[in-house]
């Protein structure tokens, strides 16, 4: 008798900003996923939240959607699955790849748990610690991982607020700042400060976006390390860094997704083996800790000053043919198709 492929629901769009990246990175999971082994259903998550099934990953114009069947997750009999106007169906195991807000913030992950329904990438517990920055921060000082000086703040808090907080930040490092969304990703609502007017535009634009700011000095970058890591039950990797230079500005959402990066990832990162092993070290302590697994990303900046600060970990990174999660890999030795069919399969064995 053949035997049937384990369902795998590719889970991708969704909420936040990220939105976009996420259907370019659920394009390339889907061509790499090898459809003999796994039958694959995608679930597309609008902008407003709504699950559509879909038969190929794309980004459903209003209209189209009007076509499509809505989907929600749920237990029928003990197994996890979808329910859909005519039926349900059963699903093995899930792949959210979503950025950012209600995407890899733990919230998916949450709903996926409540569903019985397995799943690649971060769990509840690591999702909501890695999406936010403040609490990765507070992580890698207290394991001894030196961060960019920073102070927290809450928009609407009357302890935490922009004033009090620009007049900490003024003390603990002055100006220029930088100042960002403490839950977002991409580069987006982040921006340096000279002065003190500047901070306030800044903070408000970081507020748009995000209760939670983060204000940080301003480290005179002369280089960004970034790393891929995989983990499976039986694996761990962490892979060479790839540097990011960048000879103006920073590293922001149009350099990341739409140019320039290429360039920068085909030239094999010029950092020490002394540095680049103190990151590699840096970075499995803080995956140990955090508890990542099966793919995430973890980002440093080399400062002109000599100091190696861990700046962030992206739990679910970018997955599109140009990222550099998956060619990081790539340049490892393991294929972007073999690293996830082996997430899936560790996903599937879990308990
Ligand atoms: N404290 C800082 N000083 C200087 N540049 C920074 C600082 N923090 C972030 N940046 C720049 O902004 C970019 C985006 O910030 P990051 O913290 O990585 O957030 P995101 O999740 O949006 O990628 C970084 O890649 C870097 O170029
Ligand atoms: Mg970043």
């Amino acid at each position: 008798m053949k035997k049937t492929k384990p369902t795998v629901l590719l889970i991708y769009g969704g909420v936040g900003v990220e939105h976009d990246v996420s259907v370019m990175s659920a394009d390339n999971v889907y061509s790499l996923i090898d459809q003999d082994e796994f039958a694959v259903i995608p679930i597309f998550i609008s902008n407003e939240g709504d699950w559509y099934r879909v038969d190929k990953i794309y980004n459903p114009c209003d209209a189209e959607k009007k076509s499509l069947p809505t989907v929600h997750l749920g237990v029928h009999n003990g197994r996890g699955g979808i329910f859909e106007d005519d039926g349900f169906t059963a699903v093995d195991v899930a792949f959210p790849m979503l950025h950012g807000d209600g995407g890899e913030d733990g919230i998916v992950q949450g709903a996926l748990e409540c569903a019985k329904i397995k799943f690649v990438g971060p769990d509840f517990y690591s999702g909501p610690v890695t999406m936010d920055k403040a609490f990765t921060k507070i992580i890698a000082e207290s394991l001894g991982i030196p961060t960019a000086r920073f102070v927290l703040s809450i928009a609407h808090s009357p302890i935490y607020s922009m004033e009090r907080s620009l007049e900490r930040a003024e003390k603990l490092f002055g100006y220029p700042m930088f100042i960002k969304p403490s839950r977002l990703g991409s580069s987006i609502g982040a921006s340096r400060a000279d002065t003190k007017e500047e901070a306030r535009a800044a903070y408000k634009m970081a507020q748009s976006f995000s209760d939670r700011i983060l204000i940080e000095e301003l480290v005179d970058i002369e280089k960004e390390a970034e790393c891929a890591y995989f983990k499976v039950k039986n694996k761990e990797i962490i892979t060479d860094l790839a540097e990011i230079s960048c000879s103006f500005g920073f590293y922001d959402y149009e350099k990341k997704y739409y140019g320039g990066v290429g360039a920068a990832l085909s030239e094999k990162a010029k950092i020490s083996p002394k540095t680049s092993e103190r990151i590699r070290e840096y970075t499995r302590m803080l995956s140990q800790y955090v508890g990542t697994r099966h793919l995430s990303r973890f980002d440093f900046f080399i400062a002109r000053d000599g100091r190696v600060l861990f700046n962030e970990i992206n739990a679910i990174p970018g997955f599109t043919k140009s990222s550099l999660y998956p060619t990081l890999l790539s340049e490892y030795g393991l294929s972007p198709s073999h690293a996830v069919a082996l997430m899936i399969r560790d996903a599937l064995e879990d308990a």
